[in-house]
């Protein structure tokens, strides 16, 4: 390991990061000492706020690009040389964890701030990001903010994404750039040379296998959807079941066609319905809409492919009375991480003595983007029983500090490549 990486991540402050995620864990706390920072709130913009002020203390450059995705530039001596980025995300699920993305936004500024103290001079820029919407619990669907920077899906095509209140993304978004007009326009798929995310494993393997750091292979492939159900409200008490367009029933025979479609004796399929809104949405009106969301994942690229295409035809199939309207949000094959930046990250925690192993991942991350773009690769530290998207995650001081010093390794050897 380089001796200017070696000092740097020795420079990395455990306290000062975890007094950071206390920081942030009071934008948006909720009882039980968990979080809920929906992505273009109040909240989200007084996160990015606090973000920027340590950013500016350190004469750190800021930039955003046209969906509100935040770079926090550390210099290097080649300023056209394409920077190496890190990051992750600041908004959270509802009922959301003090870990869950924002660790990998404050391990990426940790990191910046070990190379400054330990006066790291490299030769590409260093950059920290703050993706937009990577949750997807308020506008659908996840990443959204590493899709759109990666080209995968355009900014136009998401604009008019409402909330479960009706407002459109394009409107939350306005307010979310107007609130940081200090930061430089930043143009959507900028290059960059390499991508590492720190974020906790938001599952139990590093937890059981007692490492503390864990080298992320890929992650696992997912489709989303949103399905619909139109039917017709009716009187509860007078009208016969047989003359029914019962949108509830139809949906519940949809979501059984589902769970027979995704039924799996070894439980390595996941499928989810998280969202459902019913219109009237009164105990005496029979339903005339049902939307719900659909959440299907599979590592295997055949299967996760096969599962995707079965959704339609087993929704139309379960329905009996209702119109069925399905719409593909979400269609992410399996991504394998590029096995350079593994190496690198594998090679800074073995120099670190810190236990490790290789594992892939289940949840999603804007890495799957980035993975597009550019080299990229994950750190994952060890969180609590592997609970996430709950109140109760938890992770250590010590592990969050031990993943940023791989981080900060890691980045100083790549952005001198
Ligand atoms: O859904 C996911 O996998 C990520 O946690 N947003
Ligand atoms: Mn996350
Ligand atoms: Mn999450």
């Amino acid at each position: 390991m380089r001796e200017d990486a070696r000092d740097a991540a020795a420079r990395v402050n455990e306290q000062r990061l975890w007094q950071r995620h206390a920081e942030m864990a009071a934008i948006g706390a909720i009882p039980g000492n968990g979080v809920n920072r929906p992505a273009l709130s109040p909240e989200d913009i007084q996160a990015r706020k606090l973000l920027l002020s340590w950013a500016t203390a350190r004469n750190f450059t800021i930039s955003a690009d046209g969906i509100g995705n935040l770079f926090v530039r550390r210099p290097g001596t080649d300023a056209n040389a394409d920077p190496v980025l890190t990051g992750s995300h600041m908004d959270s699920q509802p009922r959301g964890g003090r870990f869950d993305g924002i660790y990998g936004v404050l391990a990426g500024f940790e990191a910046l701030e070990a190379m400054d103290e330990a006066g790291v001079i490299t030769r590409r820029p260093v950059e920290v990001v703050a993706w937009t919407n990577e949750e997807g619990g308020r506008f659908s669907p996840c990443t959204m903010g590493s899709m759109v920077f990666s080209g995968a899906r355009s900014l136009a095509d998401v604009l008019d994404v409402t909330d479960n209140e009706g407002t459109r993304l394009r409107d939350a978004l306005a307010q979310t750039l107007a609130a940081t007009p200090q930061a430089a326009q930043r143009a959507f798929k900028s290059p960059a040379a390499a991508y590492i995310e720190a974020h906790i494993e938001q599952g139990p393997l590093l937890e059981n296998a007692r490492n503390t750091i864990g080298v992320v292979t890929g992650i696992q492939g997912l489709r989303w959807f949103n399905i619909e159900v139109f039917g017709k409200t009716d009187h509860a008490g007078t009208t016969p079941l047989a003359l029914r367009k019962d949108a509830v029933r139809d949906a519940i025979a949809i979501i059984n066609a589902l769970t027979d479609l995704t039924r799996d004796p070894h439980d390595i399929t996941r499928f989810t319905v998280g969202r459902m809104l019913v219109t009237p949405n009164s105990p005496n009106s029979v339903a005339s809409h049902v939307l719900f969301s659909v959440d299907i994942r599979h590592p295997d690229p055949q299967r996760i492919r096969e599962l995707g295409e079965a959704v339609e035809p087993a929704a139309r199939k379960a329905a009996t009375v209702c119109d069925v309207k399905v719409i593909p949000t979400l269609h992410d094959d399996p991504c394998v991480f590029n096995p350079e930046v593994a190496g690198v990250i594998e090679a800074a925690a073995q120099t670190l003595r810190l236990p490790n192993m290789r594992l892939p991942s289940g949840a999603s991350h804007d890495a799957m983007y980035m993975a597009r773009l550019c080299p990229t690769a994950m750190i994952f530290v060890p969180c609590e029983h592997g609970i996430s998207h709950n109140e109760a995650e938890n992770a250590t001081p010590a592990d969050l500090a031990a993943g940023a010093r791989v981080l900060t390794a890691s980045l100083i050897e790549l952005a001198n490549r």
